[in-house]
């Protein structure tokens, strides 16, 4: 096993994001109804939050609830919003006790209001945390945050608080959701599907995308290793060549 900081070409992985896929296809491979396959993908987030940390990954962002979701049937998305009601109370005390700081990124204002002042309140008393942040992608879709965005930068310029000559990627950034949050290293998508599905488009320009077959239920340290080793094993060019990345990494161990 190559922990992260024992690789010769070392580039951390600092932000881990995944697309949690697979959930259904799980539940009905073992004659369960739906929602079985979610309540053990909860158990499969507890799981790799963890791993997360023993790895010393700083942001882990997961696809828990896209803005395509709402069109499902009622039934599984109220089940959805309870088992995310439920993992806030359960989890509450971890996240406090293991320096888990949550995010939610996404159109919160179409969940219903128990559900945003869950919301609100666990990311409150989390804002400490400083061992891992874990963002929730929830009522989420990457281009309805672009747009949003782009309103915001709209408004903006209108009321002259904004010049649109000197706005720049780095300023664009800070109107997502994500805000200061760094840019993804690793996009990983469970359950054999090889799309990005929306989810976080802009930030993902540069990440690294691994699919596995193994459903999200399924997923767990081993696999989470798995993934990280192929990570580590990537050239991660950002546009530069050979030569210019082997001079950077120089300049980075000079410094
Ligand atoms: C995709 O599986 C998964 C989802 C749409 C929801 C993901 C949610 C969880 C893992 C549980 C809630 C999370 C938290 C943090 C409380 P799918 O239903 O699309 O699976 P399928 O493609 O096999 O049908």
């Amino acid at each position: 096993m190559v922990t992260q900081h024992e690789h010769k070409d070392f580039r951390p992985l600092d932000h881990l994001a995944i697309i949690m896929d697979g959930n259904g296809r799980w539940a009905k491979q073992k004659n369960l109804p739906r929602i079985a396959g979610h309540q053990q993908g909860v158990e499969a987030v507890t799981r790799i939050v963890d791993a997360c940390i023993r790895h010393n990954i700083r942001v882990l962002s997961l696809f828990a609830f896209s803005s395509e979701n709402w069109g499902r049937p009622q039934q599984e998305v109220n089940a959805l919003m309870e088992l995310l009601l439920h993992f806030l109370a359960t989890q509450r005390q971890k996240m406090l006790d293991g320096g888990i700081r949550l995010r939610v990124i996404g159109d919160v204002s179409r969940l219903s209001g128990p559900v945003q002042q869950a919301l609100d309140e666990a990311q409150q008393v989390t804002s400490k945390g400083q061992t891992l942040t874990l963002v929730l992608a929830l009522s989420y879709g990457g281009r309805d945050e672009i747009m949003r965005a782009a309103r915001q930068i709209a408004k903006s310029v209108s009321r002259g608080e904004l010049d649109p000559d000197q706005l720049d990627n780095k300023q664009f950034s800070t109107f997502l959701d994500t805000g200061d949050i760094p840019e993804p290293d690793l996009l990983i998508r469970t359950s054999g599907e090889m799309r990005i599905s929306n989810f976080l488009l802009w930030q993902s320009a540069y990440a690294e995308l691994y699919f596995t077959d193994v459903l999200w239920p399924d997923f767990d340290a081993d696999e989470l290793q798995k993934a990280i080793d192929d990570y580590l094993r990537r050239k991660r060019r950002f546009g530069l060549t050979d030569d210019q990345l082997s001079q950077q990494c120089q300049e980075e161990i000079n410094d």
